[in-house]
């Protein structure tokens, strides 16, 4: 039985490390091309590899991040249970990064960045936390997380999810109806849901229509639930005043394309939230310890809705 770790050296050493510390009887290995093929049954990576049905006895594949839809589950045997990543360090990445690009749309960022490049010295006015409401798109781990971390600054806050959710200090909708409540009343949308058919192509001219006007965007799901097009086209029309982007479709965007040189983007390179090795090799290990006692892992992904 051997676990097959198959992403980049540096994380792998610290899970070998991990793995030798708290599994010494699983054999782990960073080489498909000495391990023997029929004995591996847990494989962790970002994409699956092309030689994945050598590993006839696989029987999880862990993703090495907190999404799967770069995994292709359909094409993963159906025997084969997949786990998305849930660890501590790519939480508190995430809480970092929606706080950094909440307070820099609140604080009007993109348009002081703007002002700073024409020389123009010039305060805008300005608005109270308790006067700009911040929107939730998904309320998992990383929806939940990052609305827990904004609770301090007094944003009236709100989240969306498939099926209705109860948190603490957050307003929760559910379905298309909740969808349309919570944007009438969001001036800062972020976008934390999973890819999957129902969600590409969310972030469109339409769901951009149903936001005040002069709301502010932060996407940091996945490249493909954004239109390009119609996010130009709302913040050049004024429809949207700002955009903090991590994720774009594809990546990396080719020189000459507008998010470049927006000057109402800010973009990053998809580096909101990465696993942080330390903290992910000990949920693993928790997870195979669950699986060798017969329970679910956590982080178990439901191949019918797809994350
Ligand atoms: P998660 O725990 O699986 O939560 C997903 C949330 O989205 C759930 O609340 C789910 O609703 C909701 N949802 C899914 N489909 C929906 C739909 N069609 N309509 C309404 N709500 C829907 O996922 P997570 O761990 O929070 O991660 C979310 C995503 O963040 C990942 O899939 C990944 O794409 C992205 N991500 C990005 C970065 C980055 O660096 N930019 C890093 C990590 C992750 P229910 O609660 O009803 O199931
Ligand atoms: C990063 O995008 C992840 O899914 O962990």
């Amino acid at each position: 039985m051997t676990f097959l770790f198959n992403s980049d050296a540096r994380r792998g050493a610290v899970f070998q490390a991990a793995f030798a510390r708290d599994l010494p009887g699983l054999p782990f290995s960073m080489d498909p091309a000495t391990v023997d093929p029929d004995s591996v049954r847990y494989l962790i990576t970002w994409t699956v590899p092309d030689d994945l049905p050598r590993y006839r006895n696989l029987e999880v594949l862990f993703s090495i991040g907190a999404g799967v839809d770069q995994l292709r589950i359909a094409d993963v045997p159906g025997h084969v249970k997949v786990v998305r990543m849930v660890e501590d360090g790519i939480i508190r990445m995430m809480q970092e990064y929606v706080t950094l690009a909440v307070l820099a749309l609140h604080r009007d960022l993109p348009a002081y960045l703007g002002q700073q490049r024409s020389a123009d010295w010039q305060a805008l006015p300005p608005r109270q936390a308790h006067e700009r409401r911040v929107g939730v798109l998904g309320l998992g781990m990383l929806g939940q997380a990052a609305l827990e971390r904004l609770k301090p600054f007094g944003f009236p806050l709100s989240g969306w999810s498939r099926t209705q959710r109860e948190v603490a200090g957050v307003t929760c909708f559910a379905g298309a109806d909740g969808l349309r409540r919570m944007l009438s009343e969001t001036d800062i949308l972020v976008c934390l849901l999973p890819l999957t058919e129902e969600t590409r192509g969310f972030l469109d001219a339409d769901l951009f229509s149903r936001l005040p006007r002069g709301a502010g965007l932060v996407h940091v799901g996945r490249g493909p639930q954004l239109n390009h097009e119609n996010l130009i086209a709302a913040l050049d029309g004024g429809q949207l005043s700002g955009a903090v982007i991590d994720v774009t479709d594809p990546e990396p965007l080719p020189p000459g394309h507008a998010f470049w040189s927006h000057p109402r983007i800010v973009l990053t390179p998809h580096i909101a939230s990465v696993t942080q090795p330390e903290t992910a090799a000990r949920a693993v290990i928790d997870n195979i310890r669950r699986l060798h006692a017969g329970s679910d892992p956590i982080g178990l992904v439901d191949r019918r809705r797809g994350y």
